[in-house]
């Protein structure tokens, strides 16, 4: 329906009307107008499966809703680094919800993983903001291009569980437009999701709901946002205040009592009629864009989405560890030990729970193979060794050639309403896999689990698989990983620390009462544990296969650029090895010299490629102003500072393969206000004010060099070098109470001299 269309039905609504249409009609609808021909518009759950709820709606995975097929959780499928395989299962996606008639489905879900305790890590895709908005931004593409809208959320800043209502998480600007803006930037810019979902928590102060700065001047000012912002279930608390800041639509809804204050505040004046209209315009646009592209001849296939499920699994698990005993044959004999073996871990709890139609568990999977045992070896009810199931595992173990154990956290604590307190799994597993351990030399770890965890059994195991949450196909995309089926190609979008202490959030987490102040600004995950050059368990970007890649032929078309101009770099990619296999080339940019604090490096662009064995390919990366850039406070923007930078490809964080340099320049000159607090050093960066300035430093204790004030006992004292480092560090004013011949009324007049030469 055309945009004035739109307008004409909402001119034909009355102030009720338009009032009701601003919040849900039940949990999962919006409201119908039948006499205009306005249809309700349904909205499930997401983000890794469809939730529809036919009844009985909640927000918490309570309640049953319909069969339907669980794909890998965003911790995993963030793993995957692969665009095109996320587009799949988006266009998957969207054709179930076209089938279910579902308009909106809520996600992807792109929240920074601050801690690695936040209770829906699982959920969310990153630690780095870049991996996160690729990563979403391509499900969006994918759902969307089946005419279903999306809602990416939690918007904004919502990092924790815990209070995740009410608590206020403060974050100065830099941090919040390099990390957490950045996490939903790109997707929202390239991708244009249907809607938005605004969190339950507060920034700096306002509740996301209430947020004028993110909601209007952020979105759709700066990004060029056209949906609906819809609220989190239950995360509006002022719904005049929250209308006014951009908050269309309220979900579930008040019963009518916000309704109510709508109208009441339209009639006071209180608030302009014409921001209701506004957003019931954006509610209907994306109601009609829905209903008039529906696909009435899509099928809900699970048996065929299940598959797709496995496939993306397959991309989503991570080789840690292998010390030569991956990939299995099936003529070993293999014990499989731990329930998940039999009872995969594969999602996690909460608003995102699929009611799976089927669940393959890699007993199920490894059916018929001959050569396999199973022993429970724990049970994850309760965090107590089971002395029998542990004997019977160690039994397994020993009259096996390689011992498989599936371990992980149990669901209790993982799930969206709380955060864990703590980053180890239940001892029963970790006494269970040393005891495997210590009578199986080849002993490989599974696991299954949505966030890092410690490992204090790393060295005596000689593999380790991360299978994170992989959906309900999980099993068999663990067996064929297992067993050389599938090469493993994943990476870790996210470090994994030794220890939870090591994790730079930990001193700030998760705040104090109904606040909590993100400390660690810019320095999150990876850009904090290379600053701080620490050891971790495995570096963000880092995964096994069973081949080998070279990289060679680092290239980049110019050598010195404006901010302004493109960054054309290339680098041939090769399998070295003897088994066809996927690699991601991962590419970093580093400032080398800048005034202000940076990380050592940021993750610009990857590219996930496909190669037979000795084949070689050219990967192709366009790099622009924002790779190079930080943000700015002075000019609220993004900012180039002229130098030089390093182009490093790398297999992960750590391993960097190849680097070139390129010199930019940039284009834009920071505004520079001269006070009479400014010190000599920073007037010396501009030889003009210098200029304007010297002459009264011999005028004061100091001079430029030493041993010009003659008679001066101090002076004669310092050496050259101090006096450099006082005249550097001395405010303009300084003059003034060493020397005693110079004014402030002096100081200020040169300091507007120095900033008429500014303008
Ligand atoms: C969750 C959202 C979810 C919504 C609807 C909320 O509790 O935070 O992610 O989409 O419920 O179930």
């Amino acid at each position: 329906m055309t945009a004035e269309k739109i307008k004409e039905l909402v001119a034909q609504m009355t102030l009720e009307e338009k009032a009701a249409m601003c919040s849900g009609a039940d949990f999962w609808h919006t409201e119908a107008i039948e006499r205009l021909g306005i249809p309700a518009s349904m909205l499930s759950d997401g983000p890794h499966g469809l939730r529809k709820q036919n009844q009985e709606g909640d927000h918490l995975g309570i309640n049953d809703s319909i069969k339907a097929v669980c794909f890998p959780a965003g911790c995993g499928t963030a793993a995957s680094f692969n665009r095109e395989l996320l587009m799949e299962m988006g266009e998957t996606l969207g054709n179930e919800c076209q089938a279910e008639g579902v308009s909106v489905i809520l996600g992807p879900a792109v929240n920074i993983k601050r801690s690695p305790l936040c209770g829906r890590n699982f959920e969310y895709y990153s630690e780095d903001p870049f991996v996160a908005s690729e990563m979403a931004g391509a499900l969006i593409h994918g759902i969307q291009s089946k005419n279903v809208g999306t809602s990416i959320k939690h918007f904004l800043a919502n990092n924790q569980e815990t209070r995740r209502m009410s608590c206020d998480s403060r974050v100065d600007e830099r941090t919040l437009h390099e990390i957490y803006l950045a996490a939903f930037e790109g997707a929202v810019k390239k991708e244009k999701p249907w809607t938005v979902m605004c969190s339950y928590n507060k920034i700096n102060g306002t509740y996301a709901a209430q947020n004028h700065q993110h909601l209007t001047e952020t979105l759709r000012d700066q990004w060029g946002f056209e949906g609906y912002v819809v609220s989190d279930w239950g995360a509006v608390n002022n719904r005049v205040e929250d209308l006014k800041a951009g908050l269309d639509l309220e979900m579930p809804g008040s019963n009518g009592a916000n309704d109510k204050m709508i109208m009441g505040a339209v009639l006071s004046g209180e608030l302009d009629e014409g921001v209701v209209n506004e957003a019931v315009e954006r509610i209907l646009n994306i109601v009609f864009r829905y209903e008039e592209n529906r696909d009435k001849n899509a099928v809900f296939d699970k048996d065929k989405d299940h598959e797709m499920a496995r496939k993306v699994a397959e991309e989503t698990i991570v080789l840690l560890k292998n010390e030569g005993v991956l990939p299995l044959s099936d003529q070993q004999k293999v014990a499989f030990i731990g329930k998940y073996a039999e009872k995969p871990r594969y999602q996690g709890g909460g608003s995102s729970h699929i009611n799976s139609h089927k669940i393959t568990s890699a007993l199920d999977a490894a059916e018929g193979m001959k050569n396999i045992t199973y022993a429970q070896g724990f049970d994850d009810a309760e965090d107590k060794t089971d002395e029998k199931l542990l004997a019977e595992a160690v039994e397994a173990a020993r009259n096996a050639d390689v011992a498989v154990i599936f371990a992980g956290l149990p669901e209790k604590f993982e799930s969206e309403g709380f955060d864990r307190k703590h980053m180890a799994m239940p001892n029963c597993q970790n006494e269970l896999i040393e005891k495997v351990a210590a009578v199986q030399p080849n002993t490989v770890v599974v696991l299954h689990n949505g966030s890092p965890v410690e490992m204090p059994w790393v060295d005596q195991v000689k593999g380790v698989v991360e299978a994170y949450l992989g959906g309900q196909a999980v099993g068999g995309a663990v067996c064929d990983i297992l067993f050389g089926k599938v090469n493993p190609s994943a990476k870790l979008p996210e470090t994994f620390p030794i220890r939870l202490e090591d994790n730079p959030s930990y001193l700030s987490y998760i705040g104090e009462g109904d606040m909590v102040e993100y400390r660690e600004g810019i320095f999150v995950g990876y850009r904090y544990y290379d600053k701080k050059k620490m050891d971790v368990l495995f570096p963000f970007g880092y995964g096994l296969s069973y081949t080998t890649f070279d990289y060679s032929n680092l290239t980049v078309d110019k050598e010195q650029m404006k901010d302004t101009d493109t960054l054309r770099v290339t680098v041939d990619v090769t399998n070295t090895g003897s088994v066809a296999g996927k690699e991601v080339v991962q590419l970093y940019v580093a400032d080398r010299e800048s005034t202000v604090i940076r990380p050592v490096k940021e993750l610009r662009d990857f590219v996930k490629v496909e190669l037979a064995p000795g084949e070689t390919k050219t990967v192709t990366f366009t790099l622009d102003k924002r790779a190079f850039a930080y943000y700015s406070v002075r000019v609220h923007d993004w900012h180039v500072e002229t130098g030089e930078f390093d182009i490093m490809i790398g297999k992960s964080s750590r391993e960097i393969m190849l680097t070139k340099t390129v010199t930019v320049e940039s284009t834009e000159k920071l505004p520079f206000v001269y006070t009479t607090d400014t010190t000599m050093g920073d007037v010396k960066k501009d030889p003009r004010a210098w200029e304007i300035v010297k002459g009264i430093m011999s005028k004061g204790l100091f001079s430029e060099e030493q041993g010009n004030s003659e008679g001066e006992s101090a002076a004669e004292a310092m050496t050259q070098e101090m006096n450099d480092a006082m005249v550097e560090y001395m405010p303009l004013r300084g003059p003034i109470s060493f020397g005693g011949q110079v004014t402030m009324a002096d100081v200020q007049a040169l300091v507007d001299k120095l900033n008429a030469l500014e303008e």
